[in-house]
This record gives C-alpha cells, sequence and structure tokens, in this order.
C-alpha cells in the first residue's frame, strides 16, 4: 500500500469565522486520498519566544508544536495579514522553531487570504523570508 503524505495544517488567525481557517479545511476537503492532514490548534497556546525559557524540551506547547512538525511530510500554512506583516501568533510560532529545526527541508505551501486587492501580499513575502531563514522547502504549483 503506498505511504500517505502526511500534512500538518496551520492557520494564522485565531478568529472563530476566519476565511484563512475556511481556505484550509477547503483545501483538506479537496485533497487526494493520498494525504492526510492534522490541523494544528495550539497556536494561541504557546507562550511569547523567550530563549530562556527553551530548555529541555521547551514548554509543553513548543514540545507538542515541534513534535507534530518532526511527524509531518509536509506543512500547509494559511495566514491572513496584520499590520502588514505576518500575525504575531504564527511568527511566534516559527521563532520557536529557529533553533530546533523542525522546518529544514521540510515541504512547506503558504497561502494568505485577504479581503483587499492584495490578498495579503506582504504577510506572503513575509513569510516566506522566515521560512527559508529556517530552510523549509517552499512548495509552489504543481510538483
Ligand atoms: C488589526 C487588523 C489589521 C489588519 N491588517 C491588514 C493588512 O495589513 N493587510 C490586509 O490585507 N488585511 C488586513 N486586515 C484585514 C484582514 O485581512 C481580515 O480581517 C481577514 O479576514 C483576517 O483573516 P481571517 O478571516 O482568516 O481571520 C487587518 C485586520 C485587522 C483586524
Amino acid at each position: 500500500m503506498e505511504k500517505k503524505i502526511k500534512v500538518l495544517a496551520i492557520s494564522g488567525s485565531l478568529r472563530q469565522k476566519s476565511s484563512n481557517t475556511a481556505l484550509m479545511n477547503a483545501i483538506i476537503a479537496l485533497a487526494p486520498d493520498s494525504m492526510t492532514f492534522t490541523i494544528y490548534h495550539g497556536l494561541g497556546d504557546l507562550p511569547h519566544f523567550n530563549p530562556d525559557i527553551d530548555l529541555d524540551e521547551g514548554p509543553v506547547p513548543v514540545h507538542e508544536l515541534r513534535t507534530q512538525l518532526k511527524e509531518a511530510d509536509a506543512v500547509l500554512i494559511c495566514t491572513p495579514e496584520y499590520g502588514n506583516g505576518v500575525p504575531c501568533v504564527l511568527k511566534n510560532a516559527l521563532d520557536w522553531i529557529v533553533s530546533s529545526g523542525e522546518f529544514v527541508n521540510k515541504p512547506t505551501a503558504v497561502i494568505s487570504a485577504s479581503p483587499t486587492s492584495m490578498g495579503g501580499d506582504k504577510a506572503h513575502a513575509s513569510l516566506l523570508l522566515t521560512l527559508k531563514m529556517i530552510n523549509a522547502e517552499i512548495v509552489e504549483g504543481e510538483r
């Protein structure tokens, strides 16, 4: 039997009626059977990034995020743009991963959805910069 591709799906919005979360769920619903998805629910529970508390396995919510990333073959991120940038909760999550390295060579797809005509382009560009810095493999288009 063919091994399924495990994808960790992360919405950058904590809002209950988030359009980015809805988009993420639509992608999951349309994905082929060869893929399985785990939705990451811990974004709002992560402590503010502070290297001083990144000891041993790190705080429990951070350890959970790192474990879920480790177990995933790929990552899907759907995020809004706030104040011309990446929502702080999402950037905070990525800051926790800089030193631990779970994004290294991880195929990662990024979508930003916004009601403005610019489509959250600045958050998208900024997020790509951060993901490239932590050596994620950015997935663009069909492979
Ligand atoms: C405080 C705040 C700042 C925002 N800043 C931007 C922005 O810089 N660029 C943009 O395209 N949309 C901006 N928006 C609009 C969001 O894109 C919009 O609220 C979107 O629906 C949020 O995503 P969500 O539906 O997934 O929660 C902002 C919204 C809020 C509440």
